[in-house]
């Protein structure tokens, strides 16, 4: 018989990780223990010792969680993944794992607006500081590196503005002067980019939004090669902010299908950003899959669509800009992202509101841009609904 392949994406996304228990379960299992238990007091001490493998307790690991993981990593092309809590826990591991007080963080303006607050506010407060600099001017980045520069912290496409990170150029100016460097794969997905392969050393991920999927729980990671996804864990064992096996099980549940519906949420992305453009209450379409975007042709090369996400400015101020998401009839007024259902968000005043104004005129989230989070219902639909909505504003 021949060997097995290397099996494909697909495959992997169903299939990768599944430990089955001696029930012969098909679909995976949700372990909801706290703990574990031992054959004899040996075995314990032995398992506390880390001299032999196993589940201790579920700070640590679970099973369920576990094979979320091990999928993740799968998908990845991933050596290793730590599951975290939420996207947010997997930033704060990953830099208080590799960072101390003293070290420094070169990150994009354009970062998602908690993660700019987590690192000028409370990691601040550790003495690890950040500068923040233009996510598509590479020298800028290379300018802002100083002796004690540890990680460079991006997030591509970011968010809301789909500003494009060069992966590559960025990576190679880090890693000659030994700097790490951290993608925040959120919007792309291992579906449509592979951060590691373009030469990261570390994907992060808010698990709460594509790979769910469907909008149910919180969730994160960190993928990576073991030598440093192992520092993550030790953080994660010791700070507590662990993936939860129910959590865990239905992030599994949503690898399976992500492909399908990050394909379907890319095609009715661009065919929404396309007719968008040609609005003629729309001043502005951001969405990396549109020849008009300034990064498109960079975004061709390490991704393999324009992803779901499409922001855009509508003609006039926050008032239009709020009557458009009041009279969406169809679209869901939440700041969420990555779900099957279309969603339609304010940034100025919801996820970026904690940025002083100058930071939001940084990222570009000004008073009349709006994002959407396209789904995967009847693009005809989606049409309607702005359609009306615009008419309105
Ligand atoms: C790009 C990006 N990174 C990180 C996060 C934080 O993830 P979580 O809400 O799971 O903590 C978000 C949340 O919206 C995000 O959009």
């Amino acid at each position: 018989m021949s060997e097995a392949p290397n099996y494909r994406p697909e495959t992997l996304a169903v299939r990768a990780g599944q430990e089955r228990s001696q029930f012969g379960e098909h679909s995976e299992a949700l372990y909801l223990t706290s703990s574990f238990v031992f054959k004899n007091a040996a075995q314990a001490a032995r398992r506390f010792s880390g001299e032999e493998a196993g589940n201790v307790y579920a700070r640590f690991s679970n099973p369920t969680v576990t094979m979320f993981e091990e999928r993740l990593a799968a998908l990845e092309g991933a050596e290793d993944c730590v599951a975290t809590a939420s996207g947010m826990a997997a930033i704060m591991a990953t830099v208080l794992a590799h960072l101390r007080n003293g070290d420094h963080i070169v990150a994009s303006t354009g970062l998602f607006g908690a993660t700019v607050q987590l690192f000028s506010n409370i990691l601040a407060r550790t003495g690890i500081t950040t500068s923040f600099v233009p996510q598509t001017d590479p020298a800028a980045w290379a300018a802002a590196i100083r002796p004690e520069t540890k990680l460079f912290f991006l997030e591509t496409p970011s968010n809301p503005l789909t500003e494009i990170a060069d992966i590559r150029a960025l990576t190679a100016i880090a890693h000659a002067k030994g700097i790490l460097v951290a993608v925040d794969n959120c919007f792309c997905t291992p579906v449509l980019q592979q951060p590691l392969e373009l030469g990261a050393d570390l994907v992060i991920h808010s698990a709460t939004k594509f790979l769910d999927g469907q909008g149910r729980v919180l969730g994160g990671a960190v993928c990576g090669p073991r030598k440093l996804t192992e520092e993550v864990f030790k953080y994660l064992r010791t700070a507590g902010p662990t993936l939860s096996a129910f959590n865990a099980w239905v992030l599994l549940k949503g690898l399976e299908t992500l492909k399908l519906r990050v394909e379907a949420q890319s095609g009715n992305a661009l065919r929404l950003a396309t007719w968008l453009e040609a609005h003629p209450k729309v001043a502005r379409v951001f969405y990396p899959g549109l020849p008009s975007h300034p990064q498109h042709d960079l975004a061709k090369t390490q991704q393999k669509s324009g992803g779901a996400i499409v922001s855009f400015e509508v003609r006039g101020a926050r008032e239009q800009a709020w009557q458009v998401v009041d009279n969406c009839r169809l679209l869901s007024i939440t700041a969420n992202l990555g779900d099957t259902k279309t969603t339609i968000t304010h940034p100025a005043s919801t996820t970026h509101s904690q940025l002083t104004a100058e930071e939001q005129a940084g990222a570009g989230v000004t008073p009349d841009f709006i994002r959407l989070s396209i789904g995967i219902e009847d693009i005809e639909d989606i049409l309607w609904d702005l359609s009306q909505a615009l008419e309105k504003a």
